[in-house]
């Protein structure tokens, strides 16, 4: 939820920032600006709306000097606008500020400020802390952030640049990430790996309630509270600057599809033992003992990641009969859930930063659960927080429209349903060997789907003037017809929404009329003869009905106007093969409507604030 990035060295400054907005702009993008010490004094530029507006403005005027931040905004307090955009500054200009996450207590400070005379020209709750600054100015930058600091109630990751201190640059982390990037003669500051990546694979990963110093030649680590020196090995990024990159392809989104064959290859390999042929998760090493132990499966995530979850509790619970809750994460942390020493919490996260899956998850903690997290991202937050961690190995999700994390979360429940059933005994050697081949067949029945999708597109442009598209399903086909609609939504802003379809007649109905578009999801064999009836319904209302369904079930024809076939494969993992027509499709459609696939409006990738 926003993006901050920093910089000190001898290189263009101007352009090291805004090439690395570029790189955040996914975590938000209605305004953008930079502040640059120019060796006397900084000089801010900012604009409502996208880097290219900042870019022109900076052409007209360039800044130069040696020490900058930037900032790429996704609003909270105060709507779009110039004066809303990021860094901002106190009175004079004496320093300036960049800031990710909410200072929920910004109401109280900014009538203490006015009153001492502060004169604010935003609405934003981050001004506060460029005011603060200057009011507790004593001298030393490092005291006067730590009075700051002790003033402020929230989230921050905090970028700041002073004209009191040439030659500095200093960040703070509170529950917003931040990195430090090590160079050799320049140094970093960003919300995410990817914006440092081509000057460095150095990082630190700084951690809730510490403070950084960069200079040219040295980054300190310290204690915000105490001024203690922290000392921390750098983290080697270990992979590629093509995979944050499009390669070729005219979005990331459409990328990142096309890579889930060899994400999932990956996100498989190392958790089957070739001897065995079973699943072995060497990150775990659970006991049978601690597995018998858990009476109850907790799993909490929002958005994309719950939907993964919802298949996550059928998985779980058809293979080892342990009952399992899924929930989204903001309804969790908020009421009083029966989580007990005896149950294990799963909180799912692409980014392992969602603000709500990590309460829920340090909630969990409190109430003495074992704490698992299926995250993409090593070293954030919720995978440094969970006692156990699987990461899904899917390399860096860009596109704000999650895909390829998505379909590697799902993976990583069947494998861990596998697993927990090895354990509780509860799985054949035979049943075993069957869904691990199944398994590992499902990359190369991916590439199919992909690699045959005209109709697919056809489809998705087809429906783009819509006025709704309802996703129909049984059993576990409704969760994946929920993350179809949810794609939809999101990326084309056409109305959607997911049923069950038994609940069809309790209400839905009335909403079909005729051409409504209804995308009917039929890959359960035992609940293929229901969603026929189901699809009756619709269609003798006058809608259009597309089918996805396994190939050889050619009797869905008879009663559909499309059809789209997927590569066979058990019942219980269709899901990872359905999903992809319904990320295609919503690709397509939102490709046909002329829209920013990769950032939907009014949504960012990284959700840091509640
Ligand atoms: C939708 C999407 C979001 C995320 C949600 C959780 O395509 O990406 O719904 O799934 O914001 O994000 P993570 O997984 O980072 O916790």
């Amino acid at each position: 939820m926003c993006g901050i990035m920093g910089y000190i060295g001898q290189q263009q400054t101007q352009e090291i920032l805004t090439n690395g907005l570029k790189k955040l702009e996914y975590r938000g993008y209605d305004s953008v600006g930079v502040a640059i010490h120019d060796g006397e004094s900084v000089q801010v530029t900012k604009a409502e709306g996208r880097l290219d507006n900042l870019a022109s403005r900076l052409e007209n005027a360039p800044l130069q000097g040696s020490i900058g931040i930037g900032h790429t905004r996704w609003a909270t307090h105060g709507r779009p606008s110039d004066q809303n955009s990021h860094p901002h500054t106190d009175d004079n200009t004496e320093f300036a500020v960049v800031h990710n996450g909410i200072i929920e207590n910004y109401i109280e400070l900014k009538q203490e400020l006015v009153a001492e005379g502060a004169t604010f020209t935003s609405e934003t709750d981050s001004e506060v802390i460029a005011q603060l600054l200057s009011k507790l100015y004593d001298g030393d930058m490092i005291t006067t952030i730590q009075k700051v600091i002790e003033k402020l109630d929230g989230a921050y990751a905090l970028g700041i640049v002073s004209e009191h201190a040439p030659g500095k640059l200093y960040a703070v982390r509170q529950a917003s990430p931040l990195i430090i990037g090590s160079g050799d003669g320049e140094n970093f500051i960003s919300s995410d790996i990817p914006a440092v990546l081509e000057h460095t694979r150095d990082v630190y990963i700084l951690e809730d309630g510490e403070m950084a110093v960069l200079t040219e030649e040295n980054i300190s680590l310290m204690d915000v509270t105490t001024g203690n020196p922290i000392s921390r090995d750098l983290f080697r990024v270990d992979w590629d600057m093509e995979q944050a990159e499009k390669n070729g392809f005219d979005h990331f989104m459409l990328k990142e599809i096309f890579e889930q064959p060899k994400a999932l290859e990956k996100t498989m390999a190392g958790r089957i033992d070739k001897e065995t042929n079973e699943v072995d998760f060497p990150e775990l090493a659970w006991s049978e003992e601690q597995v018998a132990k858990w009476d109850k499966v907790h799993i909490v995530a929002c958005g994309t990641a719950y939907h993964a979850g919802l298949l996550g509790k059928s998985v779980i619970e058809e293979l080892t009969r342990t009952p399992v809750d899924v929930e989204v994460a903001s309804e969790f942390r908020y009421r009083n859930p029966i989580v007990t020493e005896n149950t294990l919490v799963i909180a799912v996260s692409q980014s392992g930063e969602t603000a709500d899956t990590l309460a829920a998850l340090r909630q969990s903690k409190e109430l003495g659960a074992k704490t698992l997290s299926i995250t993409n991202v090593v070293g954030s937050s919720i995978s440094r927080e969970a006692d156990d961690v699987i990461l899904t190995l899917a390399g860096p999700e860009i596109a704000v429209a999650s895909t390829k994390a998505y379909t590697t979360q799902v993976l990583s429940f069947y494998l861990l349903g596998i697993y927990l059933a090895q354990k509780k005994k509860q799985i054949t050697p035979e049943q075993n060997a069957q869904y691990m081949k199944a398994l590992q067949h499902i990359p190369e029945q991916m590439e199919e789907i992909l690699f045959h999708n005209d109709d697919i597109k056809n489809y998705g442009e087809s429906i783009k003037d819509a006025k709704s598209v309802f996703f129909l399903g049984r059993g576990i086909d409704t969760a994946v017809a929920l993350e179809g609609s949810l794609k939809l939504k999101e990326i084309s802003y056409i109305h959607s929404e997911a049923y069950a379809a038994g609940e069809l007649k309790h209400g839905t109905l009335a909403l079909i009329e005729e051409g409504t578009p209804i995308i009917s999801l039929l890959t359960q064999e035992n609940l293929y003869d229901k969603m026929l009836g189901n699809i009756k319904e619709v269609s003798a209302r006058g809608a259009n009905v597309l089918g996805i369904t396994m190939s050889g079930n050619v009797k869905v024809t008879q009663y559909v106007d499309e059809t789209c076939f997927i590569p066979e494969t058990y019942s219980l993992f269709t899901p990872l093969l359905s999903v992809v027509p319904l990320q295609l499709i919503s690709y397509y459609t939102s490709l046909a409507l002329g829209n920013d696939v990769d950032k939907p409006r009014n949504l960012a990738k990284s959700v840091t604030v509640e």
